[in-house]
C-alpha cells in the first residue's frame, strides 16, 4: 500500500478521521475531503505531523463541481487516486410522516448521491490510470435493519450497499473492487455527546449489543484498510457488517 493515494470523503468526521490515520500509518497519501474545510485541514495537519503526507480539501459530496474540483486537487497534489472511501454522512432525525422533502433530499444527497458523484469522479480517474483500484462505501447495519424515526437514513444506506453490488459488476473489468462496510453504533465523540444528554438511550442500546459495547472507529478503519489491501483482492460487491452481532438482535423504536 505504501505510496498509494486515498480520498476519504467525510474525512474530518469521527470515523473518517480514523480511516485517514489508518491509511497514513500504512504509508498511503491521504486527501481528507470534507465540507468542513477547516476540520479537514486540521485532520490533514495531524496526519502530516505523524509523518505521513496529507491534503485537507473542501468537498461537498452533494455538489458535482465541488466533487470534481476536490478529485482534481488530489491528482494535482499526489498524481493519482488508488482508493476512495465514502464516509460523508448526516443524521436527519424524523419519522417519515413528519419528514419534509428538504430533509429527505438532504439525507439522500449526502449519503447516496454523494456516493454516486464521488465514485464517478474517482472511478473515472482510476480507469484512466489503468491500474485498478478499491472503493469502500460507509453503509450501516441500517441497510439491513431499518432505524425508525430517521426517515431517509436506512433507505440511503441500503442504496449504498446496492451501489457496491452494482459497481462490482460494472467495474470488475477495470480491476476496481467496490465493497460496503456496515458498522453498528460507533463510539464517536458525537455518540458520547448524545449519551451524555440521554444516558437511558445508551442503556437501552447496550442491551441489544451482544458484546456489551459499541464498535470503535479504529476497528471500522482497520476493516476499510483491509478491504483496500492485497488480502481482500477477491472481495467484491460485499456488504460487511462490523456490529459485534448487533444485527441479530434488531432495532427497536428508541425511547423518546
Ligand atoms: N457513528 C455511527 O454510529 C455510525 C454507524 C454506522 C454508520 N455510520 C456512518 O459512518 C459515516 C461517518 O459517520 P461519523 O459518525 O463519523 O459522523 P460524523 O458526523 O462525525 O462525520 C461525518 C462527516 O461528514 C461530513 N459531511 C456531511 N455532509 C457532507 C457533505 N455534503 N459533503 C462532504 N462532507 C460532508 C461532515 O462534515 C463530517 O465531517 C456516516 O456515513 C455514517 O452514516 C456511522
Amino acid at each position: 500500500m505504501n505510496g498509494k493515494v486515498v480520498i476519504v470523503t467525510g474525512g474530518a468526521g469521527g470515523i473518517g478521521a480514523e480511516v485517514c490515520k489508518a491509511f497514513a500509518s500504512q504509508g498511503v497519501m491521504v486527501a481528507v475531503a470534507d465540507m468542513d474545510e477547516a476540520r479537514a485541514e486540521s485532520v490533514a495537519a495531524e496526519v502530516t505531523k505523524a509523518g505521513a503526507e496529507a491534503l485537507g480539501v473542501e468537498m461537498d459530496v452533494a455538489d458535482e463541481n465541488s466533487v470534481k474540483s476536490a478529485v482534481n486537487r488530489t491528482v494535482e497534489r499526489f498524481g493519482r487516486v488508488d482508493f476512495l472511501v465514502h464516509c460523508a454522512g448526516n443524521n436527519v432525525k424524523s419519522p417519515l410522516l413528519d419528514m419534509t422533502l428538504e430533509q429527505w433530499r438532504s439525507s439522500l444527497d449526502t449519503h447516496l448521491t454523494g456516493a454516486f458523484l464521488a465514485c464517478r469522479e474517482a472511478g473515472r480517474q482510476m480507469v484512466k490510470q489503468g491500474h485498478g483500484g478499491r472503493v469502500v462505501l460507509m453503509s450501516s447495519v441500517a441497510a439491513m435493519s431499518p432505524v425508525p424515526d430517521r426517515g431517509a437514513y436506512s433507505p440511503a444506506k441500503a442504496g449504498l450497499s446496492n451501489m457496491a453490488r452494482l459497481l462490482s459488476l460494472e467495474w470488475a473489468q477495470y480491476n476496481i473492487n467496490v465493497n460496503a462496510v456496515c458498522p453498528g453504533v460507533a463510539k464517536t465523540v458525537m455518540t458520547e455527546m448524545v449519551y451524555k444528554r440521554d444516558p437511558d438511550l445508551q442503556r437501552q442500546r447496550l442491551k441489544r449489543m451482544p458484546m456489551g459495547r459499541e464498535v470503535l472507529p479504529e476497528e471500522i478503519a482497520d476493516l476499510v484498510v483491509f478491504l483496500c489491501g492485497d488480502g481482500a483482492s477477491y472481495i467484491n460487491g460485499a456488504s460487511i457488517p462490523i456490529d459485534g452481532g448487533f444485527l441479530h438482535t434488531g432495532f427497536f423504536p428508541e425511547p423518546k
